[in-house]
């Protein structure tokens, strides 16, 4: 079933073809005379290709929707045809797909009636024929907004829910006794702390990204100086991807250190992975490690004491305009 619902995208090209380019065919069948029998043959032709191609899209488009989650909750009406969700969208996706199917057989009657050798291939094959057409379009129009919506909303619902640092209390039960289940609170309020950097720089280390750091106020001079932090100190990187050798708009990972009594900590939080940088982890679309995570072991090589070498920081700041 798996294997059918995949090419729905793929087969209903052949029904939205024969909407474009069947009115074309008929309208040139529309003259009688000799020689006309070869646009018969290419009406029938797309007539045959557009009804077999609507049927199997249709086929393979009912096998897919358990798989889209659209079916609508509630019963379904027709007061439902009206609206903007996405359960109206869909029904008015099967609905066209189905009347198309009901005037596909018509038309393609139509056009396979008995004709003289020097007739066109009449009035009721056109007219049926370019309704049809203008219904298989129509159908593959919605279900295009049907695809793209799809994807809109298939994006993980975690930016909406970053949480507010100041608001743990909004999480739920579970997460009362570690607020931070979810996600590094404290980091997410990085900007309260101080940063090192006026500028972005290139940190190679870090997936060649723009960052800059954050410290907790007390440890600044500590931090700037490499000298070791004091208890309790949080330094933060933000980072942006690069974009053309410069910080670019797409927001990266936000990396954290802690000093705890029980020895420097580690966190990554990634909380949208854009899908063509999965690979760095692992093909999640969302990270959060901290602690003994064993993904964070790719980082204790250069943070094995915790704070990374100060001799190996990067300085390379993209170059200051000044008009
Ligand atoms: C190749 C070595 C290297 C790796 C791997 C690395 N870092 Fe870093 N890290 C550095 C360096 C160097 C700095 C100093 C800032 C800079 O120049 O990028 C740094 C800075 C940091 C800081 C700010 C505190 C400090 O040490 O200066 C944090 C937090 C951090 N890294 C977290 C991580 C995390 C989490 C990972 C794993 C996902 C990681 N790093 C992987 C080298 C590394």
């Amino acid at each position: 079933m798996d294997w059918f619902a995949a090419p729905h995208a793929l087969l209903s090209h052949l029904p939205v073809a024969t909407g474009l380019l069947l009115p074309w065919a008929l309208l040139a069948a529309q003259r009688p005379g000799r020689g006309i029998r070869a646009w018969w043959t290419v009406s029938r032709y797309l007539g045959w290709l557009g009804l077999g191609g609507l049927l199997l899209s249709l086929l393979s488009g009912f096998f897919s929707l358990p798989g889209l989650g659209l079916v609508p909750a509630q019963r379904v009406s027709l007061r439902l045809l009206g609206g903007a969700g996405p359960e109206s969208l869909l029904l008015r996706h099967v609905l066209l797909g189905s009347c198309s199917l009901l005037l596909g057989g018509a038309a393609l009657w139509a056009m396979n009636r008995p004709r003289k050798e020097h007739q066109s291939l009449g009035l009721l094959a056109l007219v049926l024929g370019l309704l049809w057409s203008v219904l298989l379009v129509l159908t593959g129009d919605r279900g295009h907004g049907l695809a793209h919506l799809q994807k809109r909303t298939a994006a993980p619902p975690v930016p909406a829910a970053v949480p507010v640092p100041t608001a743990p209390t909004v999480r739920v039960p579970t997460t009362a006794r570690d607020p931070e289940a979810q996600a590094p609170l404290r980091a997410l309020d990085y900007a309260a702390l101080q940063p090192v950097h006026p500028d972005p720089v290139k940190s190679l280390a870090h997936g060649g990204r723009w960052i800059r750091a954050w410290v907790s106020p007390e440890a600044a001079a500590a931090y700037r100086a490499g000298g070791t932090l004091p208890l309790g100190t949080l330094v933060v990187l933000s980072s942006q991807e690069d974009r053309w050798g410069r910080p670019g708009p797409e927001v990266g990972p936000l990396y954290a250190l802690e000093i705890q009594a029980a020895g420097p900590s580690l966190t990554f939080y990634w909380p949208r992975v854009p899908a063509e940088r999965r690979r760095e982890v692992a093909g999640a679309d969302r990270a959060y490690w901290r602690g003994g995570d064993t993904q964070l072991e790719a980082c204790r090589t250069c943070h094995a004491a915790g704070p990374a070498d100060p001799a190996k920081r990067s300085r390379w700041r993209p170059a200051r305009r000044n008009d």
